[in-house]
């Protein structure tokens, strides 16, 4: 039987990945240690994901393991040589950044070194998927001419009619911290593939949501924003009318990429990974989809100015991903990922504690 390592385990993308393997018999090695709730607090917990893996998948093995601590990574990887490592283990937000730029870049670009030489050390056939970020491209999309909509802003270049593509330039632009520390481990991981010939990729998302998001306001805006519809809370909007635009993509349609390209793997790979100008949102918009699925307004307000290197309009270019792997398709359309987390909020409110599940 098939070891996948699975990093950040008990995150949205780490969680949704190790229960797509798992269901097609793979053993699952997972690995956090809850640094999201150092990170967030409380509301970031991931106990609660990580228990409902390893009460619902039979062969998932939860490893508590800091990604900084590279003799452990090491040691972990030499005991396991898996067939495949998905990396999604972070410090994922942009805005907590400036406030922990040790935390970030340690655990963002010096935590990927570790696996990455661990996996040549020990495994250098895996496939090893890194889940990078839009960020690495900087705010230098928003010096892309615009047009604004009724609700929402579009690129008004027609060479940008599909999004922004995987040449779109990473340096010279504003990044904040985070989006710093992700592209330094982006061009790393890019290394180990090209230098030392290993199967690596890239994948730089947009926004990357489900029903599994524990969404807080620094990170999650999707699975934040239905939270507080739900709550009657209030969501505090950043800038640009509100009509900032984001490509989103259910995480089950990213663990079935990255399924895809552990079954024929490439070299260096790098994709830009959202739910492309078909599943893309204003925040505007966003209020009134999810107004619609659960019969309450968005209570929000608006703070006149954006948040620091904040795209204005993103969304990606699909095509190199699809014309790679034709396989691989989005099959959960925005209306649907909304309504996953919709339910899910709604199954967690239920049970009394947004954590408890
Ligand atoms: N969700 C998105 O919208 C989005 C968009 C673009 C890129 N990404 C990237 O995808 C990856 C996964 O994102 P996510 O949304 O699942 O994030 P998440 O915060 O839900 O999950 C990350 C997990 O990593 C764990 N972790 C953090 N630091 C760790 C450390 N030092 N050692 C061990 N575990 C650690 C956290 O506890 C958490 O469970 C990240 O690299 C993120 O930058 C996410």
């Amino acid at each position: 039987m098939k070891t996948i390592l699975v990093t950040g385990s008990s995150g949205l993308i780490g969680s949704e990945v190790s229960g797509y393997f798992h269901a097609r018999g793979y053993c699952v090695h997972g690995l956090d240690n809850n640094q999201r709730a150092v990170f967030f607090g409380p509301s970031g917990d991931t106990r609660w994901n990580q228990r409902r893996l390893e009460s619902s998948l039979s062969d998932f093995h939860h490893n508590e393991l800091d990604i900084r601590d590279r003799n452990r990574v090491l040691e972990l990887v030499s005991t396991l040589r898996p067939a495949a490592i998905v990396h999604c283990a972070a410090q994922p937000s942009h805005d907590l950044s400036p406030a922990i730029p040790f935390d970030d870049f340690d655990t963002n670009a010096a935590g990927t070194l570790n696996l990455l030489e661990a996996a040549r050390r020990f495994c250098p056939e895996a496939p090893f998927v890194y889940l990078s970020t839009n960020k690495v491209y900087g705010d230098a999309p928003n010096r892309i001419r615009l047009r604004e909509l009724e609700s929402r802003w579009d690129y008004d270049d027609s060479a940008y009619l599909d999004g922004i593509p995987e040449t779109f330039p990473v340096d010279q632009s504003k990044h904040s911290l985070f989006g710093a520390s992700k592209l330094a481990a982006d061009v790393i991981v890019q290394e180990y593939g090209r230098y030392f010939g290993m199967p690596t990729c890239c994948l730089r998302g947009g926004c990357l949501t489900g029903p599994n998001h524990g969404g807080v306001e620094l990170h999650g805006f999707l699975s934040y924003l239905v939270m507080c519809n739900l709550e009657g809370r209030e969501y505090r909007v950043y800038g640009y009318k509100g009509k900032q635009v984001r490509d989103n993509l259910h995480a089950e349609d990213v663990a079935r990429f990255i399924f895809e390209f552990c079954r024929s793997p490439r070299v260096a790979e790098v994709y830009n990974l959202g739910g492309g100008k078909a599943n893309s949102c204003s925040i505007l918009e966003a209020f009134a989809l999810t107004a619609a699925l659960t019969g309450k307004a968005q209570r929000h307000t608006y703070v006149d100015e954006p948040r620091a290197g904040d795209h204005i309009c993103y969304y990606s270019d699909l095509r190199k991903i699809q014309n790679h792997y034709p396989n691989w398709r989005i099959t959960k359309s925005l209306d649907e990922t909304v309504e996953d987390i919709v339910q899910a909020w709604c199954d967690r409110l239920a049970l009394g504690s947004s954590r408890r599940r």
